[in-house]
């Protein structure tokens, strides 16, 4: 262990290593349940007397920095600094812990499909040649078996008018997005319209590729295309499916309408279909890709994120050329592609109708969610009305207009449900829209109807 001591200090040797112990932890560098060596081997590394660093154990232990409990070793408490988990694209800071997590973003690993991917993740470690080139390296663009998978599955599914040399697979729809804002900043565009209400998380990392993100409002239909066209704006990120967080899909007239000013404008979209997959609306059928209607002006991205887990890192996009071209010479300056073996193990699963499978126990699952979420929010909520069709992971909720959103989100944590409110995804607050944004994901399959009833108990 480095443990930095002088002879010529004033202090104690004991005092000495006491402070810097005490410090680490502070500081956040040696771990809660980290295991300190034996006091004899760390005196032997010091070269100091044993007694010296069993008194400096000693005085930590007594001022609760370690532990020496179980066993013989010694170990940094626990608690001490607390761990938080943080969701790279939701929080900036803390979050609490609370018994109901209704936050949007995560996964229950309950859902992931193990024996089925451990299946398909064999088959591919038997396949002959670790991947498509013999360096062992993936090609950039991705493993030429998940390509053509997904082309095979994008058209099928989502009507995504592709083929497998126009797809790049990519570390989930993050990494897909940066490498978008630094080919549209190479080509002169500076702006990228988003939705708003919209991803906070993706408007930072849009922000951080150099760009500036222009909200766009969102209304009944879906983006405001006129708004759109006002904004001057040459580029826009949509998620026209299941628009993030309201739930809304894009109108048939509003999608011919962004085709066109795409078209006209010489402009860019960016599809979003996050939650590709997860439909369970019995009334409505998904829509089709909206890239069909101008496969040569949207980029189409998707993730594994909500459908197998956001642990995987994987995500796609199709890409009409030159813009697949130049975001591989991009890619060539950053990295030397994404990892090979869960990119064929999933073509595994798509080949052998594994992940369709998933897919339909999934929407099952969800759909048995949503209904207990529904139930609840009428029940619990009087005169709140969830918008959208029964899709994805999350729901968004409208509450009546006199609602104190903020308030209500801070009652519900102190009933132990973490949840946000509408304003949490708003570039600017607004009074008059006051909304839930409920994820469901991270629940027990009960625990929906539960942590509804809860939030909106009056304290
Ligand atoms: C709107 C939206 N886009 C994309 C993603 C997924 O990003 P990634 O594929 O990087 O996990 C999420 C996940 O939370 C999302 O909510």
């Amino acid at each position: 262990m480095a443990i930095s001591i002088s002879r010529n200090s004033g202090a104690s040797l004991t005092a000495q290593i006491q402070e810097f112990i005490r410090e680490e932890i502070e500081e956040g560098t040696l771990q809660p349940a980290t295991r300190l060596p034996s006091s004899r081997r760390l005196a032997e590394d010091l070269g100091v007397s044993r007694s010296v660093v069993v008194e400096a154990y000693a005085q930590l232990v007594a001022e609760g920095y370690l532990d020496t409990a179980r066993g013989a070793s010694t170990r940094v408490v626990r608690h001490l600094p607390r761990e938080t988990v943080l969701s790279p694209l939701l929080d900036a800071g803390h979050v609490p812990s609370a018994r109901w997590d209704l936050r949007t973003g995560g996964h229950s690993s309950a859902v992931f499909p193990r024996a089925e991917w451990l299946a398909a993740y064999q088959r591919a470690l038997a396949a002959p040649g670790a991947g498509d080139r013999d360096d062992g390296y993936p090609p950039l663009a991705g493993e030429t078996a998940l390509r053509v998978e997904l082309a095979r599955y994008l058209g099928r599914a989502h009507g995504v008018r592709t083929a497998p040399e126009r797809i790049v697979i990519t570390g989930g729809f993050a990494q897909a997005l940066s490498l978008l804002g630094a080919d549209l900043l190479e080509r002169g565009v500076s702006t990228l319209a988003v939705e708003d209400p919209g991803h906070p998380g993706l408007r930072h990392f849009i922000h951080a590729s150099g760009l500036r993100p222009c909200p766009v409002p969102v209304d009944e239909e879906g983006i405001d295309v006129e708004r759109l066209a006002d904004s001057g704006a040459r580029a826009v990120l949509v998620t026209p499916a299941h628009q993030f967080p309201t739930g809304i899909t894009l109108t048939p007239a509003r999608r011919e309408a962004l085709a066109r000013w795409a078209r006209e404008r010489d402009g860019w979209i960016i599809e979003d279909d996050y939650d590709g997959g997860l439909w369970y609306d019995p009334a409505r059928t998904r829509p089709l890709a909206l890239q069909r209607l101008v496969p040569e002006r949207v980029i189409y991205a998707g993730t594994a994120s909500k459908t197998l887990s956001p642990g995987l890192r994987l995500g796609w996009l199709a890409a009409p050329e030159p813009v697949l071209s130049r975001l591989l010479r991009l890619r060539a300056r950053l990295d030397l592609g994404s990892e090979s073996l869960s990119q064929r193990a999933f073509a595994e699963l798509l080949r052998g109708g594994l992940f369709d499978r998933h897919l339909r126990r999934l929407n099952k699952l969800n759909a048995v969610r949503r209904a207990a979420l529904d139930e609840a929010v009428r029940r619990h909520l009087p005169g709140a009305r969830v918008l959208g069709p029964a899709a994805g992971l999350h729901a968004y909720v409208r509450l009546p207009r006199h609602t104190d959103e903020a308030a209500l989100v801070a009652g519900a944590l102190r009933r132990s449900v973490l949840v946000r409110g509408g304003a949490a995804f708003h570039t600017r607050p607004r009074r008059d829209a006051p909304a839930l944004v409920l994820g469901h994901a991270r629940l027990p399959r009960t625990g929906v109807a539960d942590a509804v009833r809860e939030l909106a108990a009056r304290a």
